[in-house]
């Protein structure tokens, strides 16, 4: 392939940290539909913004109305879904943006791709809660669909999900409030994005 990628002539990662007075950081949310990842994203998000952090949420239901429109829910389209979020969290991360990842992400295989495109920049949160909890939810009305027999390859019933078992922090949403969740976040990257 002719490409001549030349990141070495642009600003480097440290300069855009500067100016932010932050270091960059990917917090992964992952879980099943409704456990409650975006509404724990986007209260996180809104405690650092008031901080004076420049933030940025990638929400799997909003990339796939964009960026993703193409994909669907095969084991391929999510692996390719992932890829591309992962590629675009690893390009905010290099600007020192405090990334927030809202995607079910549900088998192990795409954790670890994430996980091999980010490294040690990677903050994986499991968002616990059973099918039976985000069934009673049911924000979206997905799981009375999907007992219908009017979603294929739904997350927890004909979609696998393999519970994370190396997730840097467990969030149980049946047992915790999203104010209390969100400050368990804030808590454990609080040394990692520096003081502001
Ligand atoms: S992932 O598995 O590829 O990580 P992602 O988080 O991007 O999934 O998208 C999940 C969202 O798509 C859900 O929150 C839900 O609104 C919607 N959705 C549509 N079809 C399905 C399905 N079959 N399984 C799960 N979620 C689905």
């Amino acid at each position: 392939m002719h490409i001549h990628p030349e990141f070495h002539r642009f600003l480097s990662r440290s300069d855009k940290e500067q100016l932010l007075g932050q270091r960059g950081i990917v917090v992964w949310l992952c879980g099943l539909s409704g456990s409650g990842k975006s509404t724990i994203a986007n209260a996180a998000e809104r405690v650092l913004h008031q901080q004076g952090r420049f933030t940025v949420i990638l929400d799997g239901d909003n990339v796939r109305s964009g960026l993703n429109s193409n994909l669907g829910f095969t084991d391929q389209d999510r692996l390719e879904n992932i890829r591309r979020i992962a590629e675009v969290a690893k390009i905010f991360v290099s600007q020192g943006v405090i990334t927030f990842v809202s995607a079910i992400t549900p088998r192990g295989e795409l954790r670890d791709l994430a996980r091999g495109l980010l490294g040690e920049d990677l903050f994986e949160v499991y968002v616990k809660a059973s099918y039976e909890a985000c069934e009673k939810r049911d924000v979206k009305g997905l799981y009375a669909k999907a007992a219908r027999g009017e979603i294929q390859h739904f997350t927890g019933k004909d979609g696998s999900f393999e519970p994370p078992h190396s997730a840097d922090l467990i969030l149980d949403t049946e047992s915790t409030t999203i104010e209390d969740a969100a400050f368990e976040i804030l808590e454990a990257i609080r040394e990692r994005i520096g003081q502001g």
